[in-house]
């Protein structure tokens, strides 16, 4: 059976769902998204992805302002409890009557969700590798943006060279993953940049902090320049569709001994089990 999605009121097939050449999405990349997990049926987080989506939309001032049960209600008919999915929401400015950067007066959001299975990621048990690359982004990263030609631009490169991630550096300070937050494990200190403009706030993030404060591993959010990033025991990029994945080689130089370390075990253990857990 084809997969049903749903655009602006309705659910229905993929191959049947149309979207307007003039919407500001297409246009302009003017909009803004959300991937979320859904554990069986169970949606993973849902009040925090439906904050970060309010975040998103004030900050490019789209004025769509759903309730999490009017969300939970348009969602929940598109997973299949039997799987482990994920859904992409994302909503536009909407169809405008001509194109114009200015925002239009009068448009209407438009709103589409699909949900799809989750890939394992073969990545997670044995580890990627990561290439460093300067972080060529906007200002306002942590806005969870359709527009992601620099991201997109930015995975590519490293995967052309045998990559799994590109891991962003600005100023002399690491950001984040091109898809995914950063976390480092120095002298046993877990580490993640602190919340800001530069890095997007992932949900997967806040969860891997509440599992090591609750585990008395104590978790430092603050800078990390590139070389304690190059001197790192551990190294780990995180997000909603592959969890908690080991760097084991960064720009061609094994990370420690090579191998996902102990503190990545530990934590993606965790991980796994609050998964069952709420699912
Ligand atoms: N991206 N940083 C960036 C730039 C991201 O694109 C993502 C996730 C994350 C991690 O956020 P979270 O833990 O909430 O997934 C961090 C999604 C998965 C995507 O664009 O497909």
């Amino acid at each position: 059976m084809e997969h049903k999605v749903y655009l602006n009121g309705e659910y229905l097939p993929l191959s049947k769902a149309r979207v307007s050449v003039l919407d500001r999405g297409f246009l302009f990349g003017d909009g803004v998204y959300e991937v979320i997990p859904a554990y069986h049926g169970k949606l993973f987080r849902l009040e925090a992805h439906l904050q970060r989506l309010e975040n998103s939309l004030s900050n490019i001032r789209l004025g769509l302002s759903y309730s999490v049960e009017k969300w939970r209600e348009i969602l929940l008919p598109l997973v299949d409890e039997t799987k482990d999915q994920y859904i992409y929401l994302q909503i536009t400015r909407g169809v405008a009557p001509k194109r114009d950067h200015a925002f239009p007066t009068s448009a209407v959001p438009t709103v589409f969700a699909m949900c799809s299975d989750i890939q394992y990621f073969e990545g997670r048990e044995v580890g990627v590798k990561a290439v460093t690359m300067d972080d060529n982004r906007w200002e306002m990263c942590h806005v969870k943006a359709t527009t992601l030609l620099a991201n997109i631009l930015l995975r590519q490169q490293a995967i052309e060279q045998g990559c799994a991630e590109a891991i962003l550096v600005k100023n002399g300070y690491v950001t984040e993953g091109a898809a995914s937050n950063l976390f480092v494990v120095i002298d046993g200190e877990l580490m993640t940049p602190a919340k800001s403009a530069d890095i997007l706030p992932g949900i997967t993030r806040d969860v891997i902090i509440e599992l090591a404060q609750a585990n008395d591993i104590k978790v430092n959010e603050n800078v990390i320049s590139l070389e304690a990033l190059q001197a790192a025991d551990e190294i780990w990029v995180t997000s909603s569709t592959r969890e908690i994945i080991p760097v084991v080689e960064l720009d061609g130089q094994p990370v420690a001994d090579g191998h996902p370390g102990p503190l990545w075990r530990k934590i993606n253990e965790l991980f796994q089990q609050y998964k069952q857990s709420v699912s």
